[in-house]
């Protein structure tokens, strides 16, 4: 039996950081409200010029090198995002470009704040059925490119930055399921309003900006976790306690807390970001994760689970031996 397992993270973030007190120069805001309400302290803005492919580009050499391949093994690259550098081509097809790669499949995956584990269940897949042996499985945005600036119940909980992982063919298990869940009925709690094939003019105008019911977006995300945790243990017969780590999406600490106490987990078990990177959309989970695997908090053979919820609504989680 083939199993996709992970050999190497990476990850990425601009130099630029915007903290809570320089936001508070911008709009009606103040730190205090931000923390208690986000946990958020500061984010990583790239500075105009910078892409997601830029931000990707670094990620994916840090994934490469830590699973100690060469670019040229890669035979997949499998891109979340919702910020891409151009309407077409791909992210991922760029990205290939860049790494010197060429001829194997690269695509993008569209599933917003979930995208990372949306692109993980793919890959899996390919290696699984033995389609492919090392994939790149990459979560980048630059996500304040999409933020009304003038917006504070938007604008203070987003940054950019990238993540990566080099999912590889193993004969030990890796990934132990994947379960991705979706539910368009929401489209209109959390959305750009336009687009290419919809009021383009806006989108030209550069005022395609997300627009959020932050407060019913906050009590599905914190039901809808809840229930994945329980859809998770129970297709791999495991208990709470058979789960070292918690690596969720960073959108908000106090969405964060609620999933940990559902699963009965200290917070020492979980790993958190959201305070130095708020929401990074799509490069949330693999940006946590490469930092809990680089200062050795995650270890081999932990149990490891990431879990997500994003615009669409889209939701899902991952479980990983890592
Ligand atoms: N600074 C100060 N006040 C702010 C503010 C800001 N940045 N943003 C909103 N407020 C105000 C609101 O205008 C409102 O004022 P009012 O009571 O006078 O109308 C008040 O704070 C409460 O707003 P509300 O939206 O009810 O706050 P909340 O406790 O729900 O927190 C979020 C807002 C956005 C932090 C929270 O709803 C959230 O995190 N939602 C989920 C976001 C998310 O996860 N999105 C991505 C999914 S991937």
């Amino acid at each position: 039996m083939t199993f996709a397992r992970i050999a190497g993270t990476g990850s990425y973030l601009p130099d630029n950081i915007v903290t809570n007190r320089d936001l508070e120069q911008r709009v009606d805001t103040s730190d205090q409200w931000i923390r208690e309400r986000t946990g958020i302290e500061q984010r990583h803005i790239a500075p105009a010029g910078q892409t997601t492919v830029d931000l990707a580009e670094q990620a994916a050499l840090r994934a490469i090198e830590a699973a100690g391949i060469k670019s040229t093994d890669i035979d997949l690259i499998v891109f979340a995002t919702t910020t891409p550098d151009k309407v077409f081509p791909s992210c991922a097809c760029i990205l290939q470009a860049r790494l010197g790669i060429q001829g194997s499949p690269a695509f993008d995956i569209q599933a917003v704040c979930s995208g990372f584990v949306y692109a993980l269940a793919t890959a899996e897949k390919f290696i699984r059925t033995g389609t492919s042996k090392k994939a790149l499985v990459i979560g980048a945005e630059v996500f304040s490119r999409i933020l009304n600036w003038e917006d504070r119940t938007t604008c203070v909980l987003f940054g950019d930055g990238a993540g990566a992982v080099v999912l590889e063919a193993s004969e030990e298990t890796g990934v132990l399921s994947t379960h991705l869940h979706a539910d368009g009925r929401y489209e209109e709690l959390l959305h750009v309003p336009c687009g290419v094939a919809n009021d383009f003019d806006a989108v030209k105008a550069g005022k395609a900006f997300v627009e959020m019911k932050g407060n019913e977006v906050f009590k599905m995300a914190v039901n809808t976790l809840g229930r994945i945790v329980d859809e998770t243990l129970s297709a791999n017969q495991m208990e709470k306690s058979d789960i070292d780590w918690l690596v969720p999406h960073q959108a908000n600490l106090r969405i964060i807390k609620a999933t940990a106490k559902k699963l009965d987990m200290a917070m020492d078990q979980v790993v958190v970001t959201v305070n130095r990177h708020g929401n990074t959309s799509a490069a949330s989970i693999p940006l946590a994760l490469d930092e809990a695997v680089r200062d050795g908090r995650i270890q081999r053979n932990q149990v490891v689970l990431l879990e997500a919820f994003g615009g669409g609504f889209t939701w899902g989680s991952a479980l990983l031996r890592y």
